[in-house]
C-alpha cells in the first residue's frame, strides 16, 4: 500500500512507453530514493541509461519522459537535474494520506503477499558431539531473521535445522565410549556436552593412530547403519545430549527450528547415487564415485569432483545435501531454498546446485540460494578464541553480553539516581545483552568478516541495539507522561508537517515497505538495520526540535501520530531481526 517506489516505477515505465514505444515496456525505470534531499525525495536515472540505445542526449530523453509523466496526484512537478536525472518530490498531502492509512493498520500498511510461495530456510545446523560455535551463532541469527522477514510477509516458511547427526564419527564415538564411558551409551544424561566434545576429540586421536580401533569404529558404523538396536539407542542418547545443549541457546535467543538432521536423508542416499548414474554424470576417480564440476578447477587447472560415495561405500556431506534438495523439492514442494552458512561452504553449495540441476533434482522453477557470511573475529581482527586459545562457548559468550549489559545499566541507574527492582534489572540486561549480540551481527554486511566487540555493541550511541531500543523507549515515555493511549489517537486528525524534521521523519517512515521488499531480494539484513538506525536518528532530531506534549492541537496529535508510527515501525523492524523491545530501560 505504501510502496511509493512501485508507484513511481509504474509512472516512469508508462511515460517511457508513451514517449518511445512499447519496446521500452520492460526497461527498468531505475527509481531510487534521492541521494541528496536537496533534489527531492526520489530520482530516476533511466534517461542516462538509455542515451546509447536511443541515440539521444539524456536530458532530451528525460524531458520527453517528464512531458508524459502522470504523477500530478501525488508529486510536485518533476524536475530535470544535472546530466538528466529526473527528480520527484512528494506532495505533503499525499504523505499525510499515506501516514493516516498506515496509522490505522496493524501491519503498517504492508499487506501479505497474495500467492505465498513456500520457502525453506536451512540454518543454524550444528553438529552432534561437537560444540556449537560462533559460526553457528551467526547462521542462527541471520537465518532466523530471514525466516521472520518472509513469515511476516505471509510466505509459508519451513525453518530447518540440518543437524550433523550422522556419519562415521558416530562409529568412532561409540567404539571409544564403550570402553572409556560405557554408561554414556546406555543411560540418558550420563555426560555433559563438554565431556562429550572432549571425548569426541580423544576418540578422534585414537582413531587416527590406532588401526585396530579404526576397524572397531568401522564395524560400529556398519551396526548403526544396519539399525542394530543397541547402536541406535546409543546414538539416540548422544544426539539427545547435544540437542539439550543446543536448545539452551535457542531458548535464550528465542529461535524456533524444526530439526531434520542428516540422518533423516540416510535412506535416500543410494537412490541419489543411482539417479546420478542414470543421468550419466557419475564417474569413478581413485575408487570414489564422483561428478566432475564445470567451472571448478584445482591449482593445476584440472576439473574438481563432487564426491558422492567414498571407496569404502560411505556417503558424503554433498550426497546428503543432494538427497535433502530432492526431498525439499519433491516432498516439501519448496519454491525457494535458502542455506545460511559461512562463506567457506560457498563452493560446496555451488557444486551441489550444479549437479542437482544437471541431474534434474533441482528444476529451474525452484530457487536454491546459498546465503554466505564472513567469519567471526575478535575486536583486534584475530580469530575468535578464549584467552587460553580454546573455542568460545556460546553460552558463555551470551552470558557475558548479558552481564556487561547489567553492569552498564546499574551504572546508569546510579548516575540517574534511579532505583529499580531486581526483576527489572534482570529483564533489561537480558534483552539489551542479547539484542546487542544479534544486532551487531545483523547490522554488518553479512558477507564481510565480523568483529565481535562487546564495548561497541553495547554502546548507547551509534548504530547499536541499545541506541535503537532507547529510541523506542522514548515514545513510550511520552505516552506515560502525557497519559496518551496511542491506539486511541484521532485518526482523522490533520497531519501537519511544518518543520523540516517532521517532514523528513514522515518520509522516512513511509520507506519501510520498500526496504523490506529490497531485503527480500538481496537477503542483506543490514539494510533493515540501517533503515532503523536512520529512523531513530530522524526521530531523535524531531524530538529535540518539536515540542510534542506541549504543542497546541491539531499539531499535538499530529506529532503524537508521528511518534507512535516511529515506535511501531521500530518495533516491527526490530522484530523482523529477532529483537524484542522494552517499554522502559
Ligand atoms: N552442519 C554443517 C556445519 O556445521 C552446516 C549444515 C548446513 N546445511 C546444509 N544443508 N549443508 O558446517
Amino acid at each position: 500500500m505504501t510502496s511509493i517506489l512501485a508507484k513511481l516505477e509504474n509512472s516512469v515505465s508508462q511515460a517511457l512507453v508513451a514517449a518511445f514505444g512499447t519496446e521500452l515496456a520492460a526497461t527498468d525505470p531505475l527509481v531510487v530514493p534521492a541521494s541528496n534531499p536537496k533534489f527531492g525525495d526520489y530520482q530516476s536515472n533511466v534517461a542516462l541509461s538509455l542515451a546509447k540505445q536511443l541515440k539521444q542526449a539524456p536530458r532530451a530523453i528525460a524531458s520527453a519522459i517528464v512531458d508524459r509523466l502522470e504523477v500530478a496526484d501525488f508529486c510536485e512537478i518533476p524536475t530535470i537535474a544535472g546530466p538528466g536525472f529526473i527528480n520527484f518530490t512528494l506532495q505533503p498531502g499525499y504523505i499525510a494520506t499515506l501516514l493516516r492509512a498506515i496509522q490505522t493498520d496493524d501491519r503498517l500498511g504492508i499487506a501479505k503477499v497474495k500467492s505465498p510461495q513456500k520457502i525453506i530456510v536451512d540454518f543454524s545446523s550444528p553438529n552432534i558431539a561437537k560444540e556449537m560455535h560462533v559460526g553457528h551463532l551467526r547462521s542462527t541469527i541471520i537465518g532466523d531473521a530471514i525466516a521472520r522477514l518472509f513469515e511476516f510477509h505471509g510466505y509459508e516458511v519451513l525453518r530447518l535445522n540440518h543437524v550433523g547427526d550422522w556419519g562415521t564419527q558416530f562409529g568412532m564415538l561409540i567404539a571409544y565410549l564403550s570402553s572409556a564411558y560405557p554408561e554414556a551409551l546406555t543411560t540418558a544424561n550420563a555426560l555433559e556436552i563438554g565431556d562429550l566434545v572432549s571425548l569426541y576429540k580423544q576418540a578422534k586421536v585414537r582413531f587416527d593412530e590406532d588401526a585396530e580401533f579404526k576397524e572397531t569404529a568401522r564395524q560400529e558404523v556398519v551396526k548403526l547403519q544396519a539399525g542394530e538396536a543397541g547402536s541406535r539407542h546409543a546414538w539416540q542418547l548422544l544426539c539427545n545430549q547435544s540437542r539439550q545443549e543446543f536448545q539452551v541457546i535457542y531458548d535464550l535467543l528465542n529461535i524456533k527450528l524444526e530439526e531434520r538432521g542428516e540422518s533423516f536423508y540416510n535412506p535416500f542416499l543410494p537412490d541419489v547415487v543411482s539417479q546420478l548414474d542414470e543421468s550419466g554424470l557419475l564417474e569413478e576417480s581413485a575408487g570414489a564415485k564422483c561428478v566432475f564440476l564445470e567451472g571448478f578447477t584445482n591449482k593445476e587447472g584440472e576439473p574438481l569432483p563432487l564426491i558422492v560415495q567414498k571407496t569404502d561405500g560411505g556417503f558424503n556431506y554433498a550426497t546428503t545435501d543432494l538427497a535433502a534438495l530432492k526431498y525439499r523439492v519433491e516432498q516439501d514442494r519448496a519454491d525457494k531454498i535458502i542455506y545460511v552458512t559461512d562463506v567457506g561452504q560457498a563452493n560446496h553449495f555451488a557444486g551441489v546446485f550444479q549437479v542437482a540441476k544437471k541431474a534434474g533434482i533441482l528444476p529451474d522453477k525452484v530457487d536454491a540460494i546459498h546465503v554466505p557470511f564472513g567469519f567471526v573475529l575478535d575486536k583486534n581482527g584475530k580469530k575468535f578464541k578464549t584467552r587460553s586459545g580454546k573455542t568460545v562457548k556460546l553460552k558463555d559468550l551470551l552470558d557475558e553480553a548479558i552481564n556487561r549489559a547489567r553492569t552498564d545499566l546499574e551504572t546508569r541507574l546510579q548516575t540517574e539516581g534511579r532505583t529499580e527492582t531486581k526483576e527489572f534489572i534482570a529483564q533489561v540486561a537480558q534483552v539489551v545483552g542479547l539484542s546487542a549480540v544479534k544486532y551487531a551481527d545483523l547490522s554488518q554486511n553479512r558477507t564481510s568478516d565480523y568483529k565481535f566487540d562487546y564495548d561497541k555493541m553495547l554502546d548507547l550511541k551509534g548504530n547499536t541495539a541499545p541506541y535503537l531500543l532507547y529510541a523506542y523507549v522514548r515514545p513510550q515515555g511520552i505516552s506515560r507522561k502525557g497519559n496518551i493511549d496511542f491506539q486511541q489517537l484521532d485518526a482523522d486528525n490533520k497531519i501537519i508537517l511544518e518543520k523540516e524534521s517532521e517532514l523528513v521523519l514522515a518520509k522516512h517512515i513511509l520507506q519501510f515497505e520498500d526496504v523490506i521488499k529490497e531485503v527480500e531480494a538481496s537477503l542483506l539484513l543490514n539494510r533493515i538495520s540501517q533503515y532503523l538506525y536512520e529512523l531513530s536518528q530522524k526521530f531523535n532530531k524531531f524530538y529535540e526540535e518539536c515540542p510534542i506534549l506541549d504543542a497546541k492541537e491539531p499539531i499535538r496529535t499530529s506529532r503524537l501520530i508521528l511518534t507512535d508510527l516511529t515506535a511501531r515501525t521500530l518495533k516491527l523492524g526490530l522484530s523482523l531481526l529477532g529483537i524484542e523491545v522494552l517499554e522502559r530501560m
